[in-house]
């Protein structure tokens, strides 16, 4: 049975991050490397890992030592309490077997528990497996961009 746990409590180091990063980059719209990585001013995924593990939290879910998908959430924001999600990608293999609803589920809990009282996610606007997932666990779309969406979900 697969688990949901924080990156600092895990087996996995950064270039284990990285990696999932590199092998779902193409599922993203435009890939991951470009959405992210040109949005936060670095050059490569494990800079970015680095970033995300200095100032957020790494959710992973896994079974034994294989990474089924990883969620990012920054939940640090005691101006707004609004918590984002900038990265939740589960890998091809383990798609469509509740692993994103367990990520998700998790970011929930674990924004409350930081005391955020809203959580934020983008998405491109034809990624509609994404928007079926997010309107599912209650997120509203609140901004409408030329290629992205904004959704929003009170905590
Ligand atoms: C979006 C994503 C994270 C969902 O993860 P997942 O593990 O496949 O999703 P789950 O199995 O937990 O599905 C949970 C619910 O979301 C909905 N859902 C998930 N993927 C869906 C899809 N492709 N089409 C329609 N509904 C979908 C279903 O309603 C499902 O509920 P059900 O089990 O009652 O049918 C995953 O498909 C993914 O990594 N996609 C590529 C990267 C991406 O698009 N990330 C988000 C962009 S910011």
């Amino acid at each position: 049975m697969s688990r949901i746990i924080l990156f600092e409590n895990s087996i996995f180091n950064a270039e284990n991050i990285t990696q999932v990063l590199i092998d779902v980059n193409h599922m993203f719209n435009p890939d991951l490397k470009t959405r992210i990585l040109k949005k936060s001013g670095l050059n490569t995924f494990g800079e970015y890992v680095n970033k995300v593990i200095c100032n957020g939290s790494i959710l992973i879910s896994c079974e034994k030592e294989v990474i089924e998908g990883v969620c990012m959430i920054y939940h640090n924001d005691l101006v707004n309490f609004t918590a984002y999600i900038p990265i939740i990608a589960v890998r091809n293999n383990f798609q469509k077997k509740g692993v994103g609803q367990r990520l998700l589920e998790y970011s929930f809990e674990l924004a409350v528990s930081n005391k955020m009282k809203k959580i934020v996610i983008k998405t491109w606007k034809t990624n509609d497996g994404a928007i079926q997932f997010y309107n599912k666990n209650g997120f509203v779309v609140t901004e409408q961009h030329n290629f992205d969406i904004t959704l929003e979900k009170n905590l």
